[in-house]
């Protein structure tokens, strides 16, 4: 039986990570793939020579050919500029949609059967390009970013409640920016909504902070994260090519689903071996459907001058 074969554009922080991650956990054969001479090869060296220490047997090629990147099941797109101290994601979508559409077109020559999951800012607009121009099905597009999201809320919960990260069941919507929908009423520890356990302000503290979880390590590190990014990347990448049928938040495509009206917005969805297989559907409040639908808002105008760029 062949093995999976992953490509991840882009060897920066973030995509070799993800690379030594996948790694690990065995998801397949490996290409990582950056128009800088050298790193993507040097960083993909590193890793195979870590495979004999932690007993992975992954193949892993660094390159800047996409030739070898040729029917890649899965595509994980991570190059594009971070943000630095003072930038908001939104401030790289005029440099990132060049990059996004360059490596968009090459995937859709090289891997036209693959699923694609785009992990570059602003994340919900970058998911957008990569589907107008590879012109793939919805359900073969989609981002990462729900996953990190809810991961910072889930550490901040669990430090808080002092409980296992293990033991909470975070949900949250909407796009990856400051507007993003932290659910309290959905997150639960053993069947009980954190709503019980913590009041009004420590809940709107650790919303903020969840909010503010990017910029915060922007801050401290002058890039931005790219540990928990990565391994959001690869939860997904596992469910989609074991099949697993995992539950997660992802930006994937709804139209009728929430009244998003045809655009790529976070959202719990089911992932396995097609994608993006199910899109789960929350009865939202209106308090919380109103920070949905503002949240979807900034992501339909970014989404507007992802259109004019292209
Ligand atoms: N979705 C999320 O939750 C999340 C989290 C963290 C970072 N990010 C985003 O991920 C992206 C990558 O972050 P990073 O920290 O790894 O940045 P980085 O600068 O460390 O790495 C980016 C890499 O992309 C490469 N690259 C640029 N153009 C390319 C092209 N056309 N083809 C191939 N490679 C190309 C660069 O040479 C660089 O090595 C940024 O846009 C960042 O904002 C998203």
């Amino acid at each position: 039986m062949a093995r999976s074969k992953i490509t991840i554009v882009g060897a920066g922080n973030v995509g070799a990570t993800t690379a030594h991650i996948a790694a690990t956990r065995e998801l397949g054969d490996i290409v990582l793939l950056d128009i800088v001479e050298g790193l993507a090869e040097g960083k993909a060296l590193d890793i195979a020579q870590a495979g004999p220490v932690q007993l992975y047997d992954s193949l892993i090629t660094g390159t800047q050919d996409w030739q070898k990147t040729k029917d890649s099941h899965l595509v994980i797109i991570t190059s594009g500029l971070p943000r630095k101290p003072g930038m908001s994601r939104d401030d790289l979508l005029v440099k990132n949609v060049k990059i996004v559409k360059d490596v968009s077109q090459q995937i859709a020559k090289h891997s036209p059967d693959s699923i694609v999951i785009v992990v570059c800012n602003p994340l919900d607009a970058m998911v957008y390009a990569a589907a107008r121009v590879t012109n793939f099905a919805k359900n073969k597009v989609m981002g990462m970013a729900g996953e990190l999201d809810s991961a910072r809320f889930s550490y901040f919960l669990a430090t808080e409640l002092g409980v296992s990260v293990k033991n909470i069941k975070c949900v949250l919507m909407g796009g990856h920016g400051d507007d993003m929908v932290p659910l309290p009423r959905f997150t639960t520890i053993s069947g009980k909504s954190v709503t019980e356990l913590l009041d009004t302000a420590k809940l709107d503290e650790l919303i903020e902070r969840t909010r503010k979880g990017g910029i915060e390590i922007v801050n401290l590190l002058g890039c931005s994260a790219y540990y928990a990014p990565a391994a959001g990347a690869v939860k997904m990448a596992e469910a989609i090519l074991k099949d697993k049928k995992t539950e997660v938040p992802c930006c994937a495509y709804c139209d009728s689903e929430y009244d998003a009206g045809g655009y790529f917005v976070g959202v719990p969805v089911v992932l396995g071996k097609n994608g993006v297989e199910k899109i789960i559907e929350l009865d939202l409040n209106d308090s919380e459907l109103a920070q949905f639908q503002k949240s979807l808002a900034h992501v339909k105008h970014l989404a507007e001058q992802v259109d004019k760029l292209l």
